[in-house]
């Protein structure tokens, strides 16, 4: 099996259509809503606007299992926002974990980036265990406006315990996660 960690290319991004689909509503939002060539072309195109928002991928055999982003990043803070998606098919397996060690190894160490941030859902238990097990830690909690407002009956049916309508808008409670980078390299070396 052969995994490899590297920047995500344009013909890297159609592979995407191969992903697998989340069934639970509350992951919705992570599936690629796309099918055709141009609207992976529109994608990759929007990823690469902001300067140095580097996406890189974890491919599995060429196969791109993972991808993860930088966003919201302040130079002058010295702090940067992480995203990551990773294949449904694969989830659980490891494969996020693997990415989110690599990618803050080659930021902290490429860029002048200190704090690294990330906000994840309360309820989303596998996304929390996988950024507790590189070294993220709790913040903060917070409701917020929850970022898929589409399947508002049929997520509030199912888990009610875990959202709630504010004026008319679908929330959940956030936890905002943060690493040093100091602890990281200190932790890895
Ligand atoms: C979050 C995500 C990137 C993590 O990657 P992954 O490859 O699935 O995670 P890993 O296998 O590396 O680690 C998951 C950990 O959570 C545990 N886990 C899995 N399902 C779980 C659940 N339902 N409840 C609690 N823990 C769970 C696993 O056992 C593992 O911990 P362990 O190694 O101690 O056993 C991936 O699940 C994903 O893309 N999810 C959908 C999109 C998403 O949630 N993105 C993040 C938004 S903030």
């Amino acid at each position: 099996m052969i995994l490899e960690f590297r920047k995500l290319s344009k013909k890297d991004v159609y592979q995407f259509s191969k992903w697998g689909r989340h069934e639970d509503p509350r992951f919705y939002q992570y599936n690629f809503p796309f099918d055709t060539k141009s609207e992976f072309d529109d994608w990759y195109s929007m990823k690469q606007k902001w300067v140095l928002r580097k996406v890189y991928g974890l491919f599995l055999e060429n196969y791109p299992v993972a991808f993860i982003t930088l966003k919201n990043i302040n130079w002058f803070k010295k702090r940067a926002e992480l995203g990551i998606g990773v294949d449904p098919n694969h989830l659980g397996k490891g494969l996020g974990t693997t990415a989110l060690n690599e990618y803050l190894e080659y930021v902290f160490n490429k860029f002048p980036i200190e704090t690294m941030f990330l906000r994840v859902a309360v309820f989303n238990e596998r996304a929390r265990r996988s950024y507790e097990k590189v070294g993220f830690r709790e913040v903060e909690r917070r409701v917020e406006v929850f970022e898929e407002q589409g399947y508002k009956d049929l997520i509030l049916q199912d888990y009610q315990d875990q959202f709630q309508l504010i004026q008319g808008e679908l929330c959940t409670m956030f936890i905002i996660m943060s690493i040093q980078k100091k602890d990281f390299l200190k932790a890895n070396k």
